[in-house]
């Protein structure tokens, strides 16, 4: 799926700056209702899917206990915001030099008491992970309802984000980072921006 133009709601100059001084960066209103309305449809009609992420290879890790189903070429409405977000790469690759090549998502759903530790999504640059991308697509979020994405920038400052409805929260991979324990369902897609095809 190719999408020619970004969201005219992007402050791409935004973006740009905010990645360059802090390493992160947030987009509020990211897409029109109609799309929120859609994506949450296909993320919710296919929670039966989803499947726990601590489990790997029959490998069974403590460090999360979030639900996620990766975004196949089915999922058209999670494929548009993927596309979006590679056209978004061209723009960061341009800036940035990043050779940023692929773009990776699964959709995440965190029920009530779920969390997921302080981790880095690139550990020492182990894999091809860039820029992490988080977009948050349940329909409402209290303040008191847990779940917020606490995050250390690139200078040591530690900052805590709200997974409010239709944002995205965009940081540098290497950067570390956890979800507070949700006390609602918390519905998102996180995606990463990636340099090759390297499988780690
Ligand atoms: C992840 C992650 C943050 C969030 O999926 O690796 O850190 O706010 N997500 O959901
Ligand atoms: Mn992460």
């Amino acid at each position: 799926m190719l999408v020619s133009k970004l969201p005219a709601s992007w402050n791409i100059d935004q973006v740009l700056d905010d990645l360059d001084q802090h390493g992160f960066a947030l987009i509020d209103h990211a897409y029109p209702a109609d799309y929120v309305t859609n994506l949450v449809n296909e993320c919710t009609t296919h929670l039966n899917q989803f499947r726990e992420a601590a489990i790997q290879n029959g490998v069974v890790s403590k460090i999360r206990s979030d639900h996620i189903l990766w975004i196949h070429p089915e999922l058209a409405v999670a494929q548009h915001h993927v596309a979006t977000l590679s056209l978004l790469s061209e723009q960061l690759n341009q800036a940035f030099y990043l050779g940023i090549r692929e773009v990776e998502a699964h959709f995440a759903c965190y029920h009530a008491g779920e969390f997921y530790a302080l981790h880095r999504d690139n550990p020492q640059q182990k894999n091809d992970r860039v820029v992490s991308t988080v977009y948050y697509l349940h329909e409402q979020w209290q303040d008191d309802w847990g779940g917020q994405l606490r995050l250390q920038d690139k200078n040591g400052e530690w900052h805590i984000i709200q997974p409010q409805p239709n944002r995205i929260a965009l940081f540098q991979s290497d950067l570390l980072h956890e979800v507070i324990e949700a006390k609602q369902q918390r519905l998102s897609i996180t995606a990463w921006l990636r340099s090759g095809n390297s499988i780690w």
